[in-house]
């Protein structure tokens, strides 16, 4: 298949362009990197010159916080939503599109909100969609777990509140799985929450971390809630990833039901274990 690619210099763009093109896909990929700029891609007319030819659209483009220039309405939905229409017109039908778990109806920051947006659009269109809502992603190359293993490595191991927010890790090649499964799949027209195994706890997500480093268990530091988001407000400047709506998606939990992806994908995916043991 001839498969246009957004985000393809990204972490999970990366994996997903490695992967498609060991499977002899051709693919079209689609970044600044590559000369593509989302923000200058807000209609459907822009997108055409990129379809000819193309069977399969993937959007792996995405930012987790504002910055100058990269607008969550410009990045999440309006390029998206231009993309989507203009597969319309050129009769691209299948559209794999890498949302985020919690872009749904009790969406709350505008992260999620503006992904939800562009899902909504898609799923309107008479398209063989698919809409992919990964929890947090680790692998080889992710900014997060990068954060976390930081965190995790150090003498004392600072938690926000108690540290016990719930979240759901999936490994990047069960990400991957996921979107070639898509791609081959007969049934379309599906909203496929991507999540691991099992869910955990903060806490125990980075002394997991650490005994996969081959630390011993490290002691924990609780800092308050309220002090950590007056920190947020500072940091996110620093560290984009630090944006106080991350704290709060963090603390509202990230989990999900793993049983749509296993009857999806004919399998379990990792456990943090197992997907550790890869890295
Ligand atoms: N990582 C996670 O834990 C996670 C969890 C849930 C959902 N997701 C979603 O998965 C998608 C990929 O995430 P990721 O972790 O792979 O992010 P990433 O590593 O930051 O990659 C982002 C990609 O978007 C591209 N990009 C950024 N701004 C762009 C622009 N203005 N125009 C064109 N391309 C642009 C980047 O390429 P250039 O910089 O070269 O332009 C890069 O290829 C995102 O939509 C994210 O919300 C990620």
């Amino acid at each position: 298949m001839k498969i246009l690619l957004t985000g393809a210099s990204g972490f999970i763009g990366g994996h997903i362009l490695r992967a498609l093109q060991t499977a002899g896909h051709e693919v079209v990929p689609i970044t600044r990197h590559h000369g593509v700029d989302f923000t200058h891609m807000l209609t459907p007319e822009a997108w055409l010159p990129y379809l000819k030819g193309v069977d399969a659209v993937i959007n792996s483009v995405g930012i987790i916080a504002e910055t100058r220039g990269q607008t969550f309405a410009a990045l999440h939905y309006h390029a998206p939503a231009a993309l989507f229409r203009a597969c319309v017109m050129t009769g691209v039908l299948r559209v794999v599109q890498i949302s985020a778990l919690g872009a749904d109806a009790n969406a709350f920051t505008p992260y999620q909100l503006s992904k939800q947006a562009a899902d909504e659009v898609l799923r309107k269109l008479p398209l063989e969609w698919f809409v992919l809502r990964p929890s947090l992603v680790y692998g080889t190359g992710g900014a997060s777990m990068a954060m976390f293993q930081r965190m995790a490595n150090l003498p004392v191991i600072p938690l926000i509140g108690s540290g016990t927010q719930r979240i759901q890790p999936v490994h990047v090649s069960d990400v991957v799985a996921t979107v070639l499964q898509c791609l081959s799949v007969a049934s379309s027209r599906r909203t496929v929450d991507v999540v691991g195994a099992a869910p955990l706890t903060f806490v125990a997500w980075l002394q997991t971390l650490r005994r996969t480093a081959g630390k011993p268990p490290a002691l924990t530091l609780r800092i308050p809630l309220s002090l950590i988001m007056a920190s947020a407000q500072v940091m996110r400047f620093l560290i984009p990833l630090l944006h106080p709506d991350n704290v709060r998606m963090l603390q509202h939990g990230n989990t999900a039901d793993v049983q749509p992806l296993a009857a999806f994908l004919g399998r379990m995916p990792l456990s943090v274990e197992e997907g550790l043991c890869c890295i």
